[in-house]
């Protein structure tokens, strides 16, 4: 399963690039909002740093003004993926977007009818929001689960991002359930390394070491 910063804040995208574990970016108006910076130098500069998928958002109600933004997003580099939200509109941009070779990420999907028509339309990624659903006492997981069996069903090759992640379970339910990404924040991606035992036996291996005689190092 491939691993996506969920962020606008370039420390993040730094960090997860370091440890060597990020396979791309996932924005939205909100996380770029939280940024306080101007739009197109956030994009700009997550786009010199990542090599993989980057998406982001287009801003029209109409598919007109999400095709326009599209193009001109798609215009700062060739990992640009067009997020659309999942509306009539947004799904007549993508089929345009998509056979025009740019790349889309249907995004607010809360179904698996809503991502099953984003796949019949061609979008190269859908976003299942999990924990907005989860907020609402639905089982956000088991929109993903049946959302890989359509998928599967009818050979449809959308990417699914598991999206709106809030907690290191979500990760792991996602990777059970063999969704081809999970798109976090940044806490999130932290979390999944720690374990209290793993702590504990470095802090025990490190305190043994120091009674072993004659030691290289
Ligand atoms: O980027 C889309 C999604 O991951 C947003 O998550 O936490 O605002 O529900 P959240």
């Amino acid at each position: 399963m491939q691993f996506f910063l969920d962020t606008g804040m370039i420390d993040e995208i730094k960090q997860a690039l370091d440890w060597g574990i990020l396979d791309g970016v996932t924005t939205n108006p909100s996380l770029i909002a939280k940024t306080g910076r101007p739009f197109m130098e956030v994009v700009k500069e997550i786009l010199k740093l990542v090599d993989g998928p980057v998406s982001v958002e287009t801003v029209a109600n109409d598919a007109k003004g999400m095709v326009e933004q599209g193009k001109r997003l798609a215009e700062l580099g060739d990992n640009v993926v067009v997020k659309i939200p999942m509306t009539p509109e947004g799904i007549k941009a993508v089929q345009e977007l998509e056979s025009e070779g740019i790349p889309t990420n249907v995004t607010l999907v809360f179904s698996p009818v809503q991502a099953l028509i984003a796949g019949k339309a061609g979008a190269s990624f859908v976003s299942p929001f999990v924990g907005r659903l989860d907020d609402v006492s639905n089982d956000g997981m088991k929109i993903v689960r049946d959302i890989v069996q359509i998928f599967n069903n009818y050979e449809i090759d959308t990417q699914i991002i598991v999206a709106s992640v809030r907690h290191p379970m979500h990760v792991l339910e996602a990777a059970l359930i063999g969704a081809d990404i999970c798109t976090m924040p940044f806490d999130v991606m932290k979390k999944l390394f720690h374990h209290p035992l793993t702590d504990r036996g470095i802090e025990l291996f490190l305190k043994d070491w120091e009674k072993v005689p004659q030691r290289p190092f």
